[in-house]
């Protein structure tokens, strides 16, 4: 078996003996050499966005639907509305169809109540997300798995669960020890995380972990030998430079679990009291309070109509700060939030900085006798 907790995974991750194998493109969580050992977790450094992990979904869908002498040519994908792009990227590159469930009234991301209802025999997986590019709220894995547990129970369909821990793969196992979201749930297939976000790294690499060697088809891996020895390789692009492995890999040594630990609670104690001191100021009303994600939401308080939340974000602009006004998908493309996304370096004294401004901001806006004049670049954020 695979270590079972976070830090004894991370002590694993940081051994002598994983540091050998650390820097090929395949390795696992178990003992080297066996990556085909049965409930070891496999693990890709994922360097390509294009989404391997939907691929491992749709193939062994795809081999189960075979198996059964069922046509496989209309697979699709569940998720809420709230999935960030790459997923219905991966849907139509992948010629998938993305099943996004819509946000309904106060409900912004995917739950366990509405997710049996989009699946059926040609879903390939549901992807939870941990959490909610939107809101930074984790989606409820823990119900979604045990709806699809029923819905299995019921009707015979097991629909496996991805859960993209694009940021709360980086957060959960130091902060929310008794969220129970990873492989402790024998439907989570497998999870990827972006080390370059909460996992503290530099631009762009990404991990990409299956529950076992049979939840990653061999079809997708290729051996390759040419280098000396046999080289597993699961990517759609080639040659990339491993620095970021390297980076990766001195910070786990360097910081330690009890390091990320202490970054990631810094990071939560700071967006939390940024999103208290924003849920005094009348002009707004808060939709997360940076308690899940260090990130959260707000928009403008019902009632404040002579300004919008894209009057907020220019005006925070014009002192600095990049704070993203957006617009909500399906459903609830009523509502249009800013973002404050808090990550290691933005300290306490920043942070009041930024309150200063955000109250100074609303309080400018609220004493304008009429709406703003239109902006005339409206999409002022150059990317
Ligand atoms: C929820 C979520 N999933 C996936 C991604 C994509 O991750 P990456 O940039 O590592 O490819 C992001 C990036 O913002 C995200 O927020």
């Amino acid at each position: 078996m695979g270590p079972r907790t976070a830090r004894a995974a991370f002590q694993h991750l940081t051994s002598p003996r994983f540091h050998l194998a650390g820097f090929s493109n395949r390795v696992t969580l178990g003992e080297i050499g066996e990556i085909k050992k049965e409930n070891t977790p496999v693990m890709h450094v994922k360097m390509d966005k294009l989404e391997d992990r939907g691929m491992a979904l749709k193939w062994r869908w795809r081999e189960r639907m075979r198996a059964q002498g069922k046509p496989s040519d209309q697979p699709n994908m569940v998720m809420g509305a709230n999935v960030q792009v790459c997923w219905e990227k991966f849907a139509r590159y992948w010629d998938v169809e993305a099943r996004l469930v819509p946000m309904e009234g106060e409900r912004y991301n995917l739950t366990g109540d509405v997710v049996v209802d989009y699946c059926d025999e040609n879903t390939i997986g549901v992807v939870a997300v941990l959490g909610s590019t939107f809101d930074g709220s984790y989606e409820p894995v823990q119900d979604i798995c045990d709806r699809l547990d029923q819905l299995q129970a019921d009707t015979g369909l097991d629909v496996p669960v991805h859960v993209d821990g694009a940021s709360g793969g980086f957060i959960a196992p130091f902060l929310d020890p008794e969220l129970v979201w990873d492989f402790r749930l024998p439907r989570v297939q497998s999870i990827n995380a972006s080390g370059h976000k909460y996992g503290l790294v530099y631009p762009g690499v990404g991990w990409a972990i299956w529950r076992n060697p049979e939840a990653l088809p061999d079809d997708l891996v290729f051996h390759v030998n040419y280098l000396g020895g046999d080289m597993p390789t699961f990517a759609l692009n080639f040659s990339r430079p491993g620095n970021h492995v390297v980076a990766q890999y001195y910070n786990f040594v360097r910081l330690g679990f009890d390091g990320y630990r202490l970054v990631q609670q810094a990071a939560r104690d700071v967006a939390m009291h940024v999103a208290n001191e924003v849920a005094q100021i009348d002009a707004f009303r808060l939709l997360t309070d940076g308690s899940e994600l260090p990130v959260f939401a707000f928009t403008i308080a019902d009632g404040v109509d002579g300004f919008t939340v894209f009057d907020v974000s220019r005006v925070l602009r014009e002192k600095g700060w990049l704070v993203p006004a957006y617009s909500f998908p399906e459903n609830r493309q009523d509502l249009s939030a800013l973002r404050i996304v808090v990550r290691n370096g933005f300290d306490r004294d920043m942070a009041d900085l930024l309150i200063t401004d955000i109250r100074g901001a609303a309080e400018y806006l609220s004493r304008l006798e009429a709406p703003m004049p239109p902006d005339p670049s409206p999409h002022n954020f150059h990317h």
